[in-house]
């Protein structure tokens, strides 16, 4: 038998990049098995198709595999590509999908958030380009999921994901391949890997912190058997359930560990970080951390240095939120730069219609357009690259950056966990008073406008409102305010913060203390403390 009788589950709505809750809930009988067969459903059934599947290896992700290639099966896909181990990183997932024409992907991963018995758990539907799946998809498996009446699954043993190769489940094959082999092939055509061989074998001292998650394989393999980087360069390199109890976060709050080896005495050169399924990535040099925004606009600069993008950009684009560094290298380059809402998949359309080649967000995601997704390694990869063209270090490239563009300081202040009702009356209450905003002073700042963020994408014309509260003052400093679309828990108030020094005066602050006046003026505006009693942010980027 493979028709299964269910009933919905109030609240299986896809948020910024798919469904995540609880581990726990997304244990209970049925839970996962109706999201997957809404999603099929609403991707217009899965018959004779073949899919890509896997995951960042935290806790019930193999299990859930299991139980999606049983689905598959009995729905009809013809083939279905699954990581080893039921791995596969949201980067390597979106090229899979791509190298083997796939229908699409399904990526079970709660991205940063922690992983285990009591924490996140998360299933991602990518599209046949690779990229996380649209709002009109999205919107159409939430439909789906609240009048579902029965799933199929077939009532087989389970597959065997231990051993590379193929076999017959019902009449679906499963293909288990190597989840790094593929990925790291590709890695190759785009960088310069004698270059970084010479740079290791010269000396060069790089740490890799994979968080316990999956980039571990994936960065052991490439840095260290490919590029000849010391074994060891690699920290926390073996994905665990639980991820070890990191918080697979590559943020100075959460990869800490990296954090205090960069600062300290005798740093590496070179320091990253990824998060849990592999997408993001933090970047340092001894003793300097680069801001994501930074981060894009100096990858931007000096793209044309790596092969793979030796012959320029097409454009550049990044999150409404992100800085505007690299709008500053996009005027000097020629290069049209797009301001989109926050979310990678908002970029999926402009590279689809070869319009950028360069993406990346505050919330520490840089890519392009090899895949569909944010791709961590590929972000170190570029950073070592122009590190061994330019032979500079990380804080003379920022240096030199910042003395030619001017510096664009920028902080994120993250509430965490708010009660929703409290975070939404806030925003509404700004809302309420945009209009008698324009004009007020605040620590010596003027508003000069505010307004609430909304897009038209210029491919497909589809509009998006309601991205993010804007306050700009006057001299083109401003505070941007939204609330996460990846939180599990209660609400999460982002606070982003921009002042831009043209220099060459006032370059070597720190941000904290150059934003000083924006956070107080926000305080004053938006009442944060006071709403909220919190005394200071949870994280800050
Ligand atoms: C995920 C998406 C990113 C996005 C981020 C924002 O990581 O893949 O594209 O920038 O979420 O998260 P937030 O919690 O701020 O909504
Ligand atoms: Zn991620």
């Amino acid at each position: 038998m493979t028709r299964h009788a269910t009933s919905p589950f109030e609240g299986q709505k896809p948020g910024t990049s798919g469904l995540r809750k609880k581990t726990k809930v997304f244990m209970q009988p049925r839970y996962l098995e109706n999201f997957v067969q809404a999603t099929f459903e609403a991707i217009g059934g899965v018959a004779g198709q073949t899919l890509v599947l896997g995951g960042d290896g935290r806790y019930f992700g193999a299990e859930a595999a299991r139980i999606i290639l049983k689905m598959a099966a009995a729905n009809g896909a013809a083939r279905v590509i699954v990581g080893q181990g039921a791995w596969l990183s949201t980067p390597a997932a979106s090229h899979l999908i791509r190298a083997r024409g796939a229908m699409g992907g399904i990526i079970l991963s709660a991205s940063h958030n922690p992983g285990g018995p009591d924490e996140d758990f998360g299933v991602k539907y990518n599209m046949g380009n690779g990229g996380p799946a649209p709002e009109t998809v999205t919107a159409a498996i939430y439909a789906l999921s609240q009048e579902i009446t029965e799933y199929h699954c077939l009532d087989v043993d389970d597959p065997d994901l231990t051993v590379v190769g193929e076999a017959q489940l019902g009449m679906m094959v499963v293909e288990v391949v190597d989840p790094v082999e593929a990925y790291a092939d590709m890695m190759e055509t785009l960088f310069d890997f004698n270059a970084l061989r010479a740079m290791f074998k010269a000396g060069f001292r790089m740490r890799m912190d994979s968080m316990c998650a999956i980039t571990g394989p994936y960065a052991v393999e490439i840095f260290e058997r490919r590029l000849g980087a010391p074994a060891g360069t690699v920290t926390h390199a073996t994905p665990l359930p639980d991820f070890g109890g990191m918080h697979p976060d590559p943020n100075p709050t959460w990869a800490h560990e990296l954090m205090a080896e960069m600062m300290g005495d005798d740093a590496p050169d070179f320091g990253a970080a990824s998060d849990g399924d592999g997408d993001r990535n933090m970047v340092l040099g001894a003793g300097i951390y680069v801001s994501p925004s930074d981060s894009l606009a100096v990858l931007a600069a000096n793209a044309h240095l790596v092969p793979g993008y030796k012959k320029g950009l097409k454009g550049v684009a990044r999150s409404m939120p992100t800085s505007a560094a690299v709008d500053r290298v996009a005027a000097e380059m020629g290069l049209v730069c797009y301001e989109t809402p926050t979310g990678w998949k908002f970029f999926g359309n402009l590279m689809d219609a070869g319009r950028v080649s360069l993406c990346g967000e505050e919330s520490f995601g840089t890519g392009s357009d090899h895949v569909r997704e944010k791709d961590g390694l590929w972000a170190v990869l570029m950073w070592l690259n122009i590190l061994a063209v330019r032979q500079m270090s990380v804080a003379e490239i920022m240096q030199d950056h910042w003395a030619h563009f001017g510096r664009n300081y920028y902080s994120r202040h993250d509430y965490e966990a708010l009660p929703v009702d409290q975070a939404e009356a806030m925003l509404g209450d700004l809302r309420a008073r945009f209009g008698a905003l324009t004009g007020a002073r605040h620590e010596g700042l003027i508003v000069e406008s505010a307004d609430e963020f909304s897009y038209r994408d210029p491919v497909d014309g589809s509009v998006s409102e309601g991205q993010g509260f804007r306050i700009l003052f006057e001299g083109g400093s401003r505070v941007v305010l939204r609330l996460s679309g990846t939180g599990t828990e209660g609400a999460t108030l982002r606070v982003y913060m921009e002042r831009y020094a043209p220099g060459p005066d006032g370059l070597d602050h720190d941000p904290q203390e150059a934003l000083g006046p924006i956070i107080k003026a926000t305080e004053a505006i938006v009442g944060i403390r006071n709403r909220t009693g919190r005394a200071a942010p949870n994280v800050i980027t």
